[in-house]
């Protein structure tokens, strides 16, 4: 009998070690917790900030005037933006893009659809120095995250531009 509950707390203090080492996600859930109370992520843009930068994105000088098709957002037609600060960065093309350098890109299902998903990328200088400190986030079109953080989906695919700090413009 004692054999057996030594045992039962061995089991129990494996268990709780596998718990304890279990692997640390650098994604953020999009659940709405508020990702500013994340002392290591200073500066991430929480949901209330990613809400009226979907809100404030069409005031910001956009690339292009008509709808692009894009392949590589899931086939969906784009229009993309960029605040002052990553428009003086992007057309001088200097690089890195400056602290703060917002880039927007709209998406719709068809040339003439509504929005359908909003993607957000902001630099934040010591977010992600092995990918160029870029915040990444996909919106739905209230707002509300889909997907943010260190999303590697985006990450992956915008390594192509990374002589141009991760973004590729339509050049
Ligand atoms: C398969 C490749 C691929 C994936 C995955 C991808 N992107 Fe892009 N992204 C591009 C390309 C190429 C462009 C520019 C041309 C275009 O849209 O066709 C672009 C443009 C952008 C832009 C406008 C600034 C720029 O680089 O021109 C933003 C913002 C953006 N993407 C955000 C995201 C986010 C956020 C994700 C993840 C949810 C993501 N992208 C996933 C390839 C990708």
């Amino acid at each position: 009998m004692k054999l057996f509950s030594a045992f039962g707390v061995f089991v129990l203090l494996a268990s709780a070690m596998v718990a304890c080492s279990a692997p640390t996600t650098s994604q953020t859930p999009a659940n709405g917790s508020p990702a500013s109370t994340a002392p290591f992520v200073l500066a991430e843009p929480n949901d209330v900030e990613l809400k009226a930068l979907s809100q404030s994105y069409t005031g910001y000088a956009s690339l292009n005037t008509q709808l692009r098709l894009s392949p590589q957002h899931g086939g969906i037609y784009v229009r993309t933006h960029l605040d002052p600060v990553a428009l003086k960065a992007f057309n001088a093309k200097s690089y890195p893009f400056p602290e703060g350098a917002l880039a927007f890109k709209e998406g719709h299902v068809g040339a003439e659809g509504p929005i359908e998903r909003i993607y957000v990328m902001k630099k934040i200088p010591g977010y992600d120095p092995a990918n160029g400190d870029w915040f990444y986030a996909m919106l739905a079109p209230d707002g509300a995250p889909r997907l943010k953080g260190k999303v590697p989906l985006c990450i992956n695919c915008h390594a192509g531009a990374k002589n141009k700090d991760y973004i590729f413009g339509f050049e």
